[in-house]
């Protein structure tokens, strides 16, 4: 599959939604903030106060801005293959803490643990089967035990593969990626919900939080080698 689409779509995404808000930034964010306003409501139950977050997938960078509104203490990475999408971000995320680079999901430059709070908004139905497995491990890999992955994605009621009804040469993959998350056993879906969308009935929206855990939590220790 071919990465300048991928490119091209991101940035086309990202044209959809600055038409469609015709102007008013408000608007552009207004369903991310709907969101933030909802993670941080379940964050704070559980306890929960992010100071490092990355939005991987970020697109015109929406996440970022209303997470940002609900933790301005915190520092936030977004990272997208768009270079348009990037631009806008940098242009209206008005956070001063937010670092805005072009890349992949699949190939993360950031160090191992360095997030406390990693955002998959709408993102991994885009992402091409054979760097599906890559994308979750990396975003497993930067996020620092007792941190969280914050995961909104269609939540359909059977597996469907669909071409993009934007761009017929992309496919979009909706399964339930929670479950491939907590395939690995340290992390843990500590909250779940899902909501009917706007989009029209059959769509379903799915919100998880998963937690890394300490292995030595997940493992059972034992005195000497037990088997090999
Ligand atoms: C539906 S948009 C959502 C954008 C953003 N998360 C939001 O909520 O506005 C999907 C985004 O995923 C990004 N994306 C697709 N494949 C990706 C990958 N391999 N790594 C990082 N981002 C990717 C696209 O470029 C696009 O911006």
């Amino acid at each position: 599959m071919d990465s300048i689409l991928w490119r091209e779509e991101s940035d086309r995404y990202t044209q959809r939604a600055l038409k469609a808000a015709n102007g008013d930034v408000d608007r552009l964010f207004a369903h991310h903030r709907d969101l933030a306003r909802q993670g941080r409501e379940v964050m704070d139950a559980l306890g929960f106060t992010p100071t490092r977050v990355l939005d991987l997938g970020c697109g015109y960078g929406g996440g970022v801005q209303a997470f940002a509104e609900q933790y301005p203490d915190a520092e936030f990475e977004g990272v997208d293959p768009g270079a348009e999408s990037i631009a806008t971000a940098r242009r209206l995320v008005s956070h001063q803490r937010a670092r805005f680079t072009v890349g992949f999901g699949h190939d993360l430059p950031q160090a191992d643990e360095s997030f406390d709070l990693v955002l998959l908004v709408m993102v991994l139905q885009w992402v091409p089967r054979a760097y599906l497995a890559r994308t979750i491990a990396q975003a497993e890999r930067v996020l620092r035990v007792g941190g969280m992955i914050l995961l909104w994605d269609f939540a359909p009621f059977q597996m469907v593969m669909s071409q993009s009804r934007h761009n017929d040469q992309v496919y979009i993959f909706k399964n339930d990626y929670k479950e491939m998350f907590t395939a690995l056993p340290w992390l843990r879906l500590v909250h779940h919900y899902v909501k009917r969308m706007e989009m029209g009935p059959g769509y379903q929206f799915s919100s998880s939080f998963i937690k890394k855990c300490p292995i030595e939590q997940i493992y059972a220790l034992t005195p000497g080698p037990t088997e090999n």
